[in-house]
C-alpha cells in the first residue's frame, strides 16, 4: 500500500499508515483502550447490529450535511474530538489538526493535555474551536486555562467527567511509555528499539523540539506542566458535580459535559445547566466493560433529548456510523481515532483525508438511503437487528 494518505480508501487504511510511521508506544496510545478492550471493540461492533432501511427511487441531488449545534450551523455533523498528546503523533499536531478542521468546516476540540499553546491552536484555525477541560493542577490552574481559552476565542467548554483516574491501558504499560518519557537512558534502554525503528517519526519529533510539555497547564512558580505520561496526568483530573458551579462562574459560554452514559447522569448534567452532553465512554479508554455508547444513546436521548443537545462518540470509523448515531438521536458526533490515525500517518494531509473520507461516506450513505439531509434522518431509516 502506498504511504500517501490520498490513496487511503477508508479510515482503516489511515490506521495502517499510522502504524507504519509511529513507534509502537505512540501508535498503541492512540489505538488502544483499557484492560481487555471489550468496550473499545464493542463501540465499533455496535454499529454492525444496526441495519439501514433505505428508500428507493428518491433522488438526492444535493445532500445537506449541515446540523445545528450550540446555536450555530455546523457544515459537517462531526467534530474532531480532543486527543491528548497529539503533538507526539505529529510535529505541532494540535495546530495542524485544528487548521485542517477549520479548512474543512469542522469544529476542532482541543484537549487540556495538548503539547501546543491553546492560543496558537486557535490562531492557526479558520474555524470554530472548543476547549476541553481537565482539572490537572487544581482549580486555580484550571481557572487560568479557562480564562486563556475565553480570551483566545474558544466558543464552547467541554468538561470531561469520566477520568476520576486513568483507565488501565495495558498496552502503554507493556510498551514502557512511562519509561520512555523519563528520557533517562537506563530506564529507556529496553524500550528504545521501537523508537529507532521509526527514524522518520524520530526526526520529526526532534525537529519539533523533542520532549514536549503541557503549555496550557501553567503551574504557579514552575511554568508549564512537564510532559508526563497520560496516566499520571489523568490521575489528577477528577471533576465532581459541585465543580460545575465554579466552572460556570469562570466560563460564561456554553458548557458541554462529556462522558455521560446513563439517563441519570444525563439528567444531572441538565440540572447543572449543561447546554450539551456527549454520550461517551472515552473511546473505551477508561472503564472497560461499560456498554457500547451506541447502545446507551437511545436511553439518554429519550431522557434529555428535548432539554439539551446530545452529542455522541465512540467507535466511529465510517460516515455510515455517523448516520446511524444521528438516526438514534445524536445531534452530531465526535470522531477521535478516525482523524488521529490520519494525523499520525501524514500530518495535515492525513487529517484532511480522514475528514474527506467521512464526508464522502456521509453523502454516499444519504444518497443510497434516499434521504436528502442529515436533519431528516430519524429512526425510520434503521432497524435493530
Ligand atoms: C486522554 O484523554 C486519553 O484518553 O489518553
Amino acid at each position: 500500500m502506498s504511504l500517501r494518505p490520498a490513496s487511503s480508501v477508508n479510515i482503516a487504511d489511515l490506521r495502517r499508515l499510522a502504524q507504519r510511521r509511529l513507534p509502537r508506544a505512540v501508535f498503541d496510545y492512540i489505538d488502544g483502550g483499557a484492560e481487555d478492550e471489550v468496550t473499545l471493540r464493542g463501540n465499533c461492533r455496535a454499529f454492525e447490529t444496526i441495519a439501514f432501511r433505505p428508500r428507493g427511487a428518491v433522488a438526492t441531488p444535493h445532500c445537506d450535511l449541515r446540523t445545528e449545534v450550540m446555536g450555530t450551523t455546523l457544515e459537517l455533523p462531526f467534530l474532531l474530538a480532543p486527543l491528548g498528546s497529539s503533538r507526539l503523533f505529529y510535529p505541532r499536531g494540535e495546530i495542524v489538526a485544528a487548521r485542517e478542521a477549520g479548512a474543512a468546516g469542522a469544529v476542532y476540540i482541543l484537549s487540556t493535555l495538548s503539547g501546543c499553546r491553546l492560543e496558537d491552536v486557535k490562531a492557526g484555525s479558520s474555524g470554530s474551536v472548543w476547549y476541553q477541560l481537565y482539572l490537572v493542577g487544581g482549580r486555580d490552574v484550571a481557572r487560568a486555562g479557562i480564562e486563556r481559552a475565553r480570551a483566545a476565542g474558544y466558543s464552547v467548554l467541554v468538561v470531561t467527567i469520566d477520568t476520576a483516574v486513568a483507565g488501565m491501558r495495558e498496552r502503554d504499560h507493556h510498551n514502557g511509555i512511562k519509561e520512555l518519557l523519563t528520557f533517562n537512558p537506563w530506564t529507556m534502554l529496553p524500550f528504545l528499539p521501537q523508537l529507532l525503528a521509526r527514524p522518520r517519526w524520530l526526526a520529526g519529533f526532534f525537529a519539533d523540539g523533542g520532549l514536549m510539555n503541557f503549555p496550557n497547564i501553567m503551574i504557579p512558580g514552575r511554568g508549564p506542566l512537564p510532559y508526563t505520561d497520560v496516566t499520571a496526568a489523568l490521575g489528577d483530573t477528577m471533576v465532581e458535580w459541585k465543580d460545575l458551579r465554579w466552572i460556570r462562574e469562570a466560563w460564561s459560554g456554553p458548557i458541554v459535559i462529556k462522558g455521560v452514559h446513563t439517563a441519570d447522569d444525563a439528567r444531572r448534567a441538565v440540572d447543572e445547566g449543561a447546554e450539551g452532553i456527549v454520550v461517551s465512554n472515552h473511546g473505551g479508554r477508561q472503564l472497560d466493560g461499560v456498554a457500547p455508547t451506541l447502545r446507551v444513546l437511545p436511553e439518554v436521548v429519550s431522557a434529555v433529548g428535548t432539554k439539551t443537545e446530545v452529542l455522541f462518540d465512540g467507535g466511529i470509523r465510517r460516515g455510515s456510523d455517523i448516520v446511524k448515531a444521528r438516526c438514534l438521536g445524536a445531534k452530531a458526533v465526535l470522531v477521535g481515532r478516525a482523524y488521529g490515525y490520519g494525523l499520525a500517518a501524514a500530518g495535515g494531509p492525513g487529517v484532511a483525508r480522514a475528514i474527506e473520507i467521512l464526508r464522502a461516506d456521509l453523502i454516499r450513505t444519504l444518497t443510497l438511503l434516499g434521504c436528502r439531509s442529515i436533519a431528516e434522518l430519524d429512526r425510520s431509516y434503521i432497524e435493530d437487528l
